[in-house]
């Protein structure tokens, strides 16, 4: 059975979960009850129940435009309560290892730069780029505007972060991930992107997916864990953490749905509450 235009026939609003590969979704959509299968276009869409509450499971596919196409899609058709893109990313913080977790304080797009005009033969020169940022809709200023980092969610920081004391297998840290259609292995150029946006993971999604959900004010929390590293003998890319990401994002959703609650999550309804996800 398809959603009704607009939300779910209940109209509750249900918590999206993202990740761009089978290894990164696959688990997740294993923690649900009442599945349904509901593609967008030829994305993979799951509609289900975790502990009582409606989530969404969307397999983005790699890369910004992707994850971009499907957040627009999957807040068009169910009005999400909010969204979490999690999976798999390469360290840029030297101290992390594969099963490190890095909880997005903010999300940022690494190849939004200017560089200055140089001659040709002059070479190219990293530390002469500007910041450029890209352009989501601003409550305040009621207009597009350009900003370089867009901040977490906090109330779905907060759940992720109650969730670090029982993780057993790595760390997990709150920082910033960096989000570029690029996979970057020069020790040197790693390092300018650290100390050029201070990220502490690069992945391919999170930033594309903060743009549309502020355009839409529907709260955002990007979630990566470490799976490759320059820093540490080149770590092999380690997709064995896929299900682990899962697991913690599993335990974040159910945290931050029961504290929405039955008010919130439960029984708000589409029509009660239109487009304004941010309350
Ligand atoms: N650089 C870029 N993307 C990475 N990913 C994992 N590691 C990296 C890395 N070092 C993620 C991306 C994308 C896929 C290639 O895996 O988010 O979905």
């Amino acid at each position: 059975m398809m959603a009704k235009q607009g939300g779910m026939e209940d109209g509750r609003r249900p918590l999206v979960l993202q990740g761009a590969m089978t290894v990164e979704t696959q688990d997740m959509v294993a923690a649900l009850t009442e599945v349904q299968e509901e593609p967008l276009g030829h994305y993979r869409c799951v509609r289900g129940l975790l502990a009582g509450y409606p989530v969404i499971v969307c397999e983005t596919q790699w890369g910004m435009a992707n994850a971009a196409a499907v957040t627009a899609l999957v807040i068009e058709r169910y009005h999400p309560c909010a969204v979490i893109s999690q999976g798999t990313a390469g360290a840029h913080n030297p101290a992390l290892h594969n099963y490190d977790i890095v909880l997005g304080a903010r999300t940022v797009n690494e190849s939004a730069w200017q560089s200055q005009y140089a001659p040709q033969g002059a070479g190219i020169d990293p530390r002469a780029l500007k910041q450029l940022g890209v352009f989501a809709w601003n409550e305040q200023a009621g207009a597009f505007t350009q900003e370089v980092y867009h901040q977490g969610d906090a109330a779905l920081l907060a759940a992720a972060q109650r969730g670090a004391a029982d993780y057993q297998q790595g760390r997990v840290v709150t920082g910033t991930i960096g989000t570029c259609d690029s996979w970057n292995c020069e020790v040197d150029r790693i390092l300018f992107l650290r100390e050029f946006y201070g990220s502490d993971v690069e992945e391919m999604e999170s930033d594309a997916v903060a743009q549309i959900c502020l355009n839409f004010a529907v709260p955002f929390l990007a979630l990566r864990i470490v799976s490759n590293s320059v820093f540490q003998g080149d770590e092999d890319w380690d997709l064995a953490v896929g299900p682990v990401c899962q697991q913690y994002t599993l335990q974040v959703a159910r945290a931050y749905l029961s504290q929405r609650g039955d008010k919130q999550a439960g029984t708000e309804t589409v029509e009660s509450k239109g487009q304004q996800a941010n309350v």
